[in-house]
Order: structure tokens, then C-alpha cells, then sequence
């Protein structure tokens, strides 16, 4: 068995309201990894790709009514879906880089009133992210106003600010999205990389919600 067999890939999730910026920071943060030789992949929740997805995105398009919690466990059924292939990507040596995880889901379920407890249940089990970084903007200031999903308002968005502040532990790297694109480029590049050699280095996976 090769040395390399027993160095993981990184978990590594990004957070904010919706049009902080965070899908395309993510997909910079790939290419980046992969220039530097450290085999990435992009991922996001939800993943509108499979059958819950679906379910998911025609709710999100206003296509479908569901009762609060409902929605709130396929997007919980979503992530676990893809629990098992995320777990062999790491341990296979891949970082992911996932745009949203298990806060969004309790963000914006906990924003509309249903219990964050109750909301955190169901992630219990995910993995853990290596690494939560939140992209900081006022919610006045998101990006090019708000588009016509069901969660695009600035009302709503303040809540769900609010409700990430209530999540978030001194173990999240909060970055100031206001800047310029290539300055929280470079900041999440730092500290991305310096979570990917630790992982490489033997840090162990573990588990939500701890
Ligand atoms: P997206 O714009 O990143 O595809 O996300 C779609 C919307 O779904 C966004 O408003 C955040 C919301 N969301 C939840 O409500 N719960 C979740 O678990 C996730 C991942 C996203």
C-alpha cells in the first residue's frame, strides 16, 4: 500500500445568503486546487440533479407547495444520499469543495420558524465539514438584486442572517465578501490550502453534529 493511500481529501463548505458570491468563488477555489496538483471537485446542495432534487428545485421555482418541514427533509435527504459517494471521494484522496451544506438547511428552515433543533436533527450522521467558510455580506448589498426563487427576498434574507448567526461556531472562517472578487479570492485560497496539507496530514474525518 502506497503512503499516499492514507492521506484524505478535505471537506471544505461554503456559506452565505443567497448571491454573496459564493458559487463562483467555489468554482475558482477548484481550479485553483487543481493547479496547485490536489485532485478537487465542486459539489452543491441542493444537488438538483437526482429524484429528490428535482423535487427540491421545482419547490424552489415555486412549481410545488410543501408544508415547511417536508421541504426541509429532502433537502436533508439530499445530502444523505450523496453521504456514501462523499465519503469515498475523500478517503479516495479528493477535496470537495461544496457549495452549501447542512447550515444552509438550518438556516433557512429555522428563518421560517420551524425549530432549529428540530431542524439539526436530521444532519446528525453527515459528515463533518473540514472546514465552514462564510462569505459576510449585508444582506441590503447582495449581488445584482434578488432573482424569482421562492427564498430571493431581502426580508427573508435578513432572517436567515440571522439564523447563520446563531449557528455559527469560532471554528468558521468568516471572510468579508464585500471586496473585490480576487481579494476574497485570495483569502479563502490561504486558508483553503492550509486545511487541505492538514487533512493530507492525517487529521481524521468525523461526524455532524458535533
Ligand atoms: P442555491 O441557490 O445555492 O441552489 O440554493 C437554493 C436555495 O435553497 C437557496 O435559497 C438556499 C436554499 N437551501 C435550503 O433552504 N436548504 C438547504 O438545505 C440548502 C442546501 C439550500
Amino acid at each position: 500500500r502506497a503512503c499516499n493511500n492514507e492521506s484524505r481529501g478535505a471537506l471544505i463548505v461554503l456559506e452565505g445568503l443567497d448571491r454573496c458570491g459564493k458559487t463562483s468563488q467555489s468554482s475558482r477555489l477548484v481550479s485553483y486546487l487543481e493547479g496547485l496538483g490536489h485532485s478537487t471537485e465542486l459539489w452543491r446542495f441542493p444537488d438538483r440533479t437526482t429524484s429528490v432534487g428535482q423535487m427540491i428545485s421545482a419547490y424552489l421555482l415555486n412549481q410545488s407547495e410543501l408544508d415547511d418541514r417536508t421541504i426541509h427533509l429532502l433537502f436533508s435527504a439530499n445530502r444523505w444520499e450523496k453521504r456514501s459517494m462523499m465519503e469515498t471521494k475523500l478517503k479516495a484522496g479528493t477535496t470537495l469543495i461544496v457549495d452549501r451544506y447542512s447550515y444552509s438547511g438550518v438556516a433557512f428552515s429555522s428563518a421560517k420558524g420551524v425549530d432549529l433543533e428540530w431542524c439539526k436533527a436530521p444532519e446528525i450522521g453527515l459528515l463533518a465539514p473540514d472546514l465552514v467558510l462564510y462569505l459576510d455580506m449585508p444582506p441590503e448589498l447582495l449581488k445584482g438584486g434578488y432573482g424569482d426563487e421562492r427564498y430571493e427576498r431581502l426580508e427573508f434574507q435578513k432572517k436567515v442572517a440571522q439564523c447563520y448567526k446563531i449557528l455559527r461556531d469560532p471554528s468558521w472562517k468568516m471572510v468579508d465578501a464585500c471586496q473585490p472578487i480576487e481579494d476574497v479570492q485570495k483569502q479563502l485560497q490561504k486558508i483553503v490550502l492550509d486545511n487541505v496539507l492538514a487533512c493530507r496530514n492525517g487529521k481524521p474525518l468525523s461526524l455532524l453534529w458535533s
